[in-house]
């Protein structure tokens, strides 16, 4: 655009460029209306000076919803923020404002609708897996996609997950997409609703047991459950040498179990490999539960026959120690002081994100010592 409005504002360059192409200027009026403004520059034109060196047009998508987290200043704007957005983002059809409390126990955000329907029920997509869920009354973080997805690939297929703290889904419904078998937790009544349905519409209900209670009385009574449960055959190729060893496992827990196999098409799978416990604020408080879980007391049999290959956990935590080697100290003293023994195999500290300027998210995936569930 040449931003001049008669011939002789123009450059001595681009007179001699007219001249040389044979052209010249003319009249022309063009309306530029509202559809032809990008978002920030129609809140720009309306913002004071001060406001105008950020955007407040930054938001996470969920579904239909676009949600944002406005800083004090923006607010006095914020039905206007919310309507710019709602007009440029033809998927948006609801626009909130996380506010600044988030629900103690379930973990979900506060939020205000600021612009577009009332209508907080989204279907969003992960690892090719179709999600429903109330956006306004269950935990949901779509930063946590990677996270998922890379604990869900260490599961292989026929493992038996427990996940401790479900909620929706995120990791139990794709492992039962690659074959797992899944025990499902939440204590949110509204969050394993979703979780049914979400089992429900991505077809794994023979795969994902679900239960809404506490996850210290899910720790304690899983291992008893994971005994009895039967699922159905596994759908994926085994290699040979995985096919003896299951066969080995399975008949060793048939016999344990006083089981006689009279329908083919479901099979118990006996031992839990891996325990998921998603609740970053206390997670790391609920491992004492693992205590004592597998002992003949608990259990009224003895299983160390089944459990010949001990289970992963993968605990979620926060630290305020911004250094690895500091932050990797403080969670494993905690985990350990928890467990009341110390760490020994196949421990894993994993950096997930940074929450705040001085909180940051980790994963300490270790094997659950023999001594621990084992303790008379
Ligand atoms: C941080 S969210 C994680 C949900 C899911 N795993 C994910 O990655 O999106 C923690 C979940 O734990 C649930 N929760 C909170 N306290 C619990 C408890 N004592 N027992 C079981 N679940 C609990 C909440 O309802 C919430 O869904």
């Amino acid at each position: 655009m040449l931003r001049v409005s008669n011939e002789a504002e123009l450059t001595p360059e681009a007179r001699e460029y007219l001249k040389s192409e044979s052209v010249e200027l003319m009249t022309y009026t063009l309306e530029l209306h509202y559809d032809y403004w990008l978002a920030d520059d129609i809140l720009k034109a309306i913002f004071p000076e001060e406001l105008c060196k950020d955007s407040p047009t930054g938001f996470a998508v969920t579904g239909h919803i676009a949600h944002l987290n406005l800083t004090e200043a923006y607010l006095p704007y914020k039905y206007i923020i919310g309507q710019v957005i709602l007009d440029k983002n033809k998927t948006i059809k609801t626009v909130v404002n996380k506010l600044n409390t988030i629900n103690t126990e379930f973990r979900f955000f506060k939020m205000e609708l600021i612009a577009g329907e009332q209508d907080y029920v989204v279907e969003h997509h992960e690892s090719d897996c179709r999600f429903i869920f109330d956006f306004s009354q269950v935990y949901w973080n779509s930063r946590l996609q990677a996270e998922h997805k890379r604990v869900v690939q260490l599961f292989e297929p026929g493992d038996v997950v427990a996940d401790v703290f479900a909620g929706v889904g995120p990791f139990a419904i794709p492992a039962a997409r690659n074959g797992c078998a899944v025990f499902a937790n939440d204590l949110n009544p509204i969050g394993t609703k979703y979780l049914r349905l979400n089992v429900e519409k991505n077809r794994v209900k023979d795969l994902v047991k679900v239960t809404c209670q506490d996850g210290r009385n899910f720790i304690r009574e899983v291992t008893a459950r994971s005994l009895k449960e039967l699922f159905p055959l596994r759908a994926t190729r085994l290699s040979l040498r995985q096919q003896r060893l299951e066969r080995k496992d399975l008949k060793i827990a048939m016999q344990i179990l006083a089981l006689k196999n009279t329908n083919p098409t479901v099979l118990p799978r006996p031992r839990i490999d891996h325990f998921v416990m998603n609740l970053p604020d206390s997670a790391i408080n609920f491992l004492d539960a693992f205590r004592g879980i597998m002992s003949p007391a608990s259990l009224g049999r003895d299983v160390s026959a089944i459990y010949n290959v001990m289970p992963m956990v993968h605990c979620y935590c926060f630290t305020r120690e911004l250094e690895y080697d500091k932050a990797e100290v403080d969670i494993r003293k905690r985990v350990e002081e928890q467990l009341g023994y110390p760490l020994v195999d196949e421990v894993d500290i994993h950096m997930v994100r940074s929450v705040a300027p001085f909180k940051d998210m980790y994963c300490i995936s270790f094997r659950l010592p023999r001594i621990v569930a084992f303790e008379k």
